[in-house]
């Protein structure tokens, strides 16, 4: 008798247990279910925040992004980048990127956005929001193209307000991969690349990042209203790579600006990470961007995609080592040395060009005609497009070795044939002796070239006491914008 109530207990019991199991296996599927299903979230639904009921995972990692927040002053780390940019706006403020969510906040932050007073003040073109919000690709759709590519930044204030999200990648009706910015699929056929209707999913993977980490330019084109739109634009009819893009631009005469000490028509390369991919080896064996810095992730019984895009090296386990069978420690200690040999380069390129600039100023000063700078413009222009592509393509020192160092030894050999050539042109007129000087703090280097630093302070200052707050408010009526999704975030920047 004894012997049937101890089995019956241990039956009842290993009953209840399963039971439990069977309890917790149908919540997982529930759960799995409810994210391979189809919520019906509206077409263009740009509060990230609404999409927490439905994907409560991807939203909280998506969320994640927020915890990059340092401010990485470049110009104080690297002063000669403001004489390589005197005359232009990366001279007045550059940062290291940080988390998505700081997208918007960085781009009204930043000095080189200045200080607009109403919807019609500049500087920059409405062009400037464009990898930074899901409103973007809303506001295309409602207006067209040509109209979003028209006006001031400042026009778009009140409308284009939530960080880079869900429908930047996604289309929320069936939560496949989808690219809603058009010049992408433009620059693919260009460049006789696959375009979006015929790409893999794996390559989808890498083209919802390519859609904003790429090399562009702002087309002039006539936007039908008898006024000019300013088009982002990728460079690619030529092909994708420096050489390919550098002609392109000098086919066309295009310049970005004009090199207030040297006089030089410029190119500033914006971010080429996507061409520079394409060369390395992981671009080469189609390991896409979200394989690295988007790795499935298991909580319990349910896989998902870990959305907190950042540095793969602090996931290691769930990144490199998914296909890797080195360890970690000889991994790392490879990158250090990519990265070593990439700053080696970068670095003695910079003070190459720096003194480039600042020559072919004492040239001109002394006497030199347009006939003699000629030559010398042309290596310094491409001198600096192509330091700027190696490092600009954040981190091309990781994502195609090989190729970045060739790019800086290019780079090098420009900026030295362009000093060769002023040294002969000083020494014509009588200005053999002269030395640029040392460029070592941020300070100095504004004040070698000019820069009212902080007039510019106060006046961005006076913007964020007041149009901006009018902006998010009118954001809030117009039903874009939760400020809950904000609440307590701090503002960082590189000047307060
Ligand atoms: C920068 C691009 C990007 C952004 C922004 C983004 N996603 Fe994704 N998402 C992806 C990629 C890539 C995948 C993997 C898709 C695949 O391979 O099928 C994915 C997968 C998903 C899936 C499918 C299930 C899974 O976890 O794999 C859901 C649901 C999802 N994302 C929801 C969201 C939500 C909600 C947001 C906004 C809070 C968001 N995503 C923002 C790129 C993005
Ligand atoms: C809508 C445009 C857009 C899309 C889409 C996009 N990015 Fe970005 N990304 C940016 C911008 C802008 C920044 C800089 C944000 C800042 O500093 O405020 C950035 C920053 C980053 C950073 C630096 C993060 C940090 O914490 O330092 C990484 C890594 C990154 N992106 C990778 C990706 C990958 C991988 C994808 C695709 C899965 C992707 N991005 C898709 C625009 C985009
Ligand atoms: C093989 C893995 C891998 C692939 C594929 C990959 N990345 Fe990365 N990515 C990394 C690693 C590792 C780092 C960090 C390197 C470092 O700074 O130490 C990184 C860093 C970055 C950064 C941050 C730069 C910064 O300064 O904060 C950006 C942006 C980025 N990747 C974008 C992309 C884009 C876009 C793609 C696809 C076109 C891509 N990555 C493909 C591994 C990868
Ligand atoms: C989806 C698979 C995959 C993932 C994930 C991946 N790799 Fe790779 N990796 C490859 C392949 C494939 C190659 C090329 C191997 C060859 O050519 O023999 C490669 C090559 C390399 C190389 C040598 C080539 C070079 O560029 O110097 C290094 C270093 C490397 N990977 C590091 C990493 C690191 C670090 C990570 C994580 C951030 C990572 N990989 C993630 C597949 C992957």
């Amino acid at each position: 008798m004894k012997k049937f109530k101890v089995l019956l207990a241990v039956s009842l019991l290993a009953i209840g247990c399963l039971t439990a199991l069977i309890a917790s296996i149908n919540e997982k599927k529930e759960e799995q279910k409810i994210i391979n299903s189809v919520p019906q979230v509206e077409r263009w639904q740009t509060k990230n925040e609404e999409f927490k009921k439905f994907y409560p995972r991807q939203y909280d990692s998506w969320k994640k992004t927020k915890e990059s927040d340092d401010i990485d002053d470049m110009l104080k780390e690297y002063p000669e980048l403001v004489v390589l940019w005197a005359g232009y706006g990366f001279a007045k403020d550059y940062n290291a990127p940080r988390g998505h969510f700081y997208a918007i906040e960085d781009n009204r932050n930043t000095l080189r956005t200045g200080a607009p007073v109403d919807g019609k003040t500049g500087p920059m073109p409405t062009a400037c929001w464009t990898c930074k919000s899901p409103d973007v690709p809303r506001i295309m759709n409602e207006q067209g193209d040509l109209e979003y590519f028209t006006g001031k930044w400042a026009k778009y204030g009140s409308d284009i307000i939530n960080p880079i999200g869900c429908v930047d990648c996604h289309n929320p009706k069936t939560m496949e991969l989808q690219v809603n910015r058009k010049y992408l699929d433009d620059g693919l056929k260009a460049a006789g690349l696959t375009p979006l209707a015929d790409a893999t999913h794996q390559e989808m993977r890498t083209m919802v990042c390519a859609q904003c980490h790429v090399e562009y330019y702002f087309k002039k084109t006539d936007n039908g209203k008898g006024g000019k739109a300013a088009v982002v634009t990728l460079p690619w009819a030529e092909g994708t790579t420096v050489d390919d893009m550098e002609r392109y631009y000098d086919n066309i005469d295009f310049k970005d600006w004009t090199h207030k000490i040297s006089k030089t028509p410029m190119l500033k390369t914006q971010h080429p990470g996507y061409e520079m991919y394409l060369t390395g080896a992981h671009g080469k064996n189609n390991v896409s961007c979200a394989d690295c810095h988007m790795p499935y992730k298991r909580e319990g019984g349910v896989k998902y995609t870990d959305h907190n895009i950042g540095n793969p090296l602090e996931n290691m386990e769930n990144t490199c080592m998914t296909c890797h069978r080195v360890s970690e420690k000889s991994l790392l200690a490879t990158i250090a040395e990519k990265k070593k040999r990439k700053t080696e380069l970068h670095k003695k390129s910079m003070v190459q060009i720096a003194a480039a600039h600042l020559e072919a100023g004492k040239a001109w000063e002394v006497g030199a005609t347009e006939a003699e700078m000629a030559p010398v413009l042309k290596d310094i222009r491409h001198a600096q497009w192509r330091w700027d592509y190696a490092v600009a393509s954040h981190p091309a020192f990781f994502h195609a070795p090989e190729e970045t160092l060739r790019v800086l030894g290019t780079a090098l050999e420009k900026a030295g044939n362009a000093r060769i050539k002023l040294a002969k042109i000083l020494a014509k007129y009588g200005a053999a002796d002269y030395v640029a000087p040392s460029i070592d703090s941020k300070e100095k280097a504004q004040e070698i070239i000019g820069l009212p630093f902080d007039k510019l302070v106060e006046d961005k200052k006076k913007f964020k006491n007041g149009l901006l707050i009018e902006w998010k408010k009118e954001a809030e009526k117009k039903g874009v914008y939760n400020p809950e999704s904000t609440k307590g975030v701090e503002d960082k920047t590189s000047y307060n």
